[in-house]
């Protein structure tokens, strides 16, 4: 089912998610309903919170060399931990589902070894690398409470916000 995307200014972006305890049914149907509404929205990534669900849960769907989505390429990540970043960095220009049509060049590690559980409970490692590096890193913020935008200097952060608001007012007097 697709649920609604919780979107910026909202404080529910901000919770710090906890640890899913029971790997049953009710996980099952919310890694079904965050991935309806992400490929519904378009994205390669959705945290739990972004549906207001307060769970270390996150899905990551990198299109594939024809740019489509698949469910063979989906992962499904919970309780996730970032166990190593190494100090080489890379600039991609990312953008966000709750931060809908805004984009930015982020700094971060080009390399991540991740640690996580599947829906079955089963514990798995991987490392990731460039662009798939980037979207962990971005998911794994959500859980912490953190939006891609913290990131960006002051100078530009003041601009979006200005951006933003006016956004925001135009859709309301839309309505
Ligand atoms: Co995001």
């Amino acid at each position: 089912m697709i649920k609604e995307i919780v979107t910026y200014p909202n404080k529910i972006l901000r919770t710090k998610s906890k640890d899913v305890e029971k790997f049953d049914s009710e996980l099952h149907t919310l890694l079904d309903d965050m991935y309806d509404t992400m490929i519904a929205k378009d994205g390669v990534g959705l945290a739990a919170i972004q549906i207001s669900v307060p769970l270390n849960v996150l899905l990551i769907c990198i299109p594939d060399e024809n740019n489509i989505q698949t469910p063979d390429n989906l992962l499904e990540a919970i309780n996730p931990k970032i166990t190593h970043k190494d100090d080489a960095l890379i600039v991609y220009t990312e953008g966000c589902l709750s931060v809908p049509e805004f984009h930015e060049d982020i700094k971060r590690a080009q390399n991540v070894t991740v640690e996580y559980f599947d829906r079955n409970g089963q514990k798995h490692n991987m490392e990731a690398q460039d662009f798939l590096a980037v979207v962990w890193q971005h998911e794994m913020d959500h859980l912490e409470g953190h939006l891609f935008i913290e990131k960006l200097s002051l100078l530009k952060r003041k601009k979006f916000e200005k951006e933003w608001k006016k956004k925001l007012k135009e859709e309301k007097n839309k309505r």
